[in-house]
């Protein structure tokens, strides 16, 4: 590994740390009296969600769901979207909070959304730390967004580019890390 592999970042560790202290708060006002389920999307959400349900301060259960997107240039969708674990929790009558990494073209909220509406929950949000509404292929209603942010490819915090930065501690553009 090279010495410039930790890239500038784009968002900083001390935003991040500011801006979910703040959404937890507003979660937490949000899902007050609330059966409160939050999901965590795997793998990307990891670092984000552990983060974020520490900040609200209300009785919530914690869960997770793998997906991995399989990107298809022929089809017209840009691919599917595959469950490689489910959710262990019962959902249906249960406010669920989805908390994603980053929403991109749009079509991983999309079928998340139809997944879970099919098991019926009280309530059903979507929260993400990134969005990059420039990418938009299909629309996609975010109720809790962190930060927007431009068409650039980012990595860090969770975030990865073949599997590899999840671990850096703040959101980098993936030009700014040139060594291998
Ligand atoms: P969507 O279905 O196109 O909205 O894709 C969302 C998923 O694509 C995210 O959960 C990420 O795994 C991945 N993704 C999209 N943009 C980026 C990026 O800039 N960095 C890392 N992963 C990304
Ligand atoms: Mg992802």
């Amino acid at each position: 590994m090279g010495k410039k592999l930790f890239g500038k970042p784009v968002i900083t560790q001390e935003a991040m740390r500011r801006r979910i202290k703040t959404l937890g708060l507003k979660i937490a006002e949000d899902y007050k009296n609330k059966d409160l389920l939050m999901v965590g999307i795997l793998k990307g959400a990891f670092a984000f969600f552990s983060d974020l349900v520490r900040a609200v301060p209300i009785p919530l259960e914690v869960d997770f769901l793998v997906v991995s997107r399989q990107r298809d240039k022929r089809r017209r969708d840009g691919g599917t979207v595959k469950i490689i674990s489910d959710i262990v929790s019962e959902i249906k009558g249960r406010d669920v909070l989805i908390v994603e990494d980053i929403v991109d073209s749009g079509y991983t909220v999309t079928f998340l959304r139809e997944e879970i509406l099919k098991r019926k929950p009280g309530s059903l949000k979507f929260c993400t730390l990134l969005n990059k509404p420039e990418r938009r292929k299909i629309q996609a209603n975010i109720d809790y967004i962190c930060f927007e942010i431009p068409n650039q490819y980012v990595v860090g915090y969770g975030l990865d580019y073949k599997n590899r930065y999840r671990n850096l501690p703040y959101i980098a553009s993936l030009d700014n890390i040139t060594a291998e």
